[in-house]
């Protein structure tokens, strides 16, 4: 079995796919959704040769949408009131929901919440997948096709909309050369801007980790 295999990725088809996108579209700006999603979306980047600006990975927009619905039943308070954000890989290991800035209605949810609740929720947010697929038999279900259209519409209609996605990273929190999730401007030219957040000292070391777990599976594509 390949590397590539043993991450579930089959390269070959990758590359006719995306080659197949840059011959009908040369234009394109390709949102990746499938799984391992941060490794996916670094080997798109790779094999399209496109500007880091048009390869984007949808998986924050989809781990927040959770991150919020579980703070909404914490709380007892409506979804549409919440704020909260999902960084970091778009794995069950790697997902860094941000408590500490989540918000409701413009009060830090800790206010609210103990740390023992927000441990809670953030371990919930973090099997969100897992969790669907034991009851569904698959998480492919409505809400990551309602993540993409939210991230699709913020490009086709330029609404400049701040969503966690998984980006070529050049510096930004202390990474180089992976994508991952991380708080960017999408408009209609892909990635606007990436905002590098201040983190503290416990969000940067879970950031490091989850770093170390999404390149251990880009090393699997070493030799392309
Ligand atoms: C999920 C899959 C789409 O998180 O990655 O449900």
């Amino acid at each position: 079995m390949t590397r590539e295999e043993l991450i579930g990725i089959n390269v070959g088809i990758v590359e006719s796919v995306v080659s197949g996108v840059l011959t009908n579209s040369p234009n394109a700006i390709i949102v990746m959704v499938s799984n391992p999603m941060d490794t996916m979306t670094y080997l798109t980047l790779k094999l399209s040769k496109l500007s880091k600006n048009k390869v984007i990975g949808m998986g924050g927009a989809l781990d927040s949408s959770r991150f919020k619905t579980y703070l909404s039943i914490a709380l007892n308070k409506p979804a549409n009131q919440i704020e909260g954000m999902v960084i970091g890989g778009h794995g069950d290991t790697t997902m860094i929901p941000l408590t500490r800035l989540a918000t409701y209605n413009g009060i830090p949810v800790s206010h609210f919440l103990s740390e023992k609740e927000l441990d809670k929720i953030s371990s919930d947010t973090m099997v969100g997948g897992a969790t669907l697929t034991k009851l569904l038999g698959t998480s492919a279900w409505y809400a990551p096709g309602a993540s993409v259209s939210y991230l699709v519409d913020s490009i086709l209609n330029n609404r400049h909309l701040l969503i966690p996605c998984s980006v070529l990273l050049e510096g930004e929190y202390d990474q180089k050369d992976i994508c991952m999730g991380v708080p960017c401007i999408i408009s209609k030219n892909g990635v606007e801007s990436i905002l590098d957040l201040k983190l503290n000292p416990d969000e940067i070391k879970k950031f490091q980790n989850s770093s170390a777990s999404v390149r251990s599976m880009n090393d699997a594509l070493k030799d392309i």
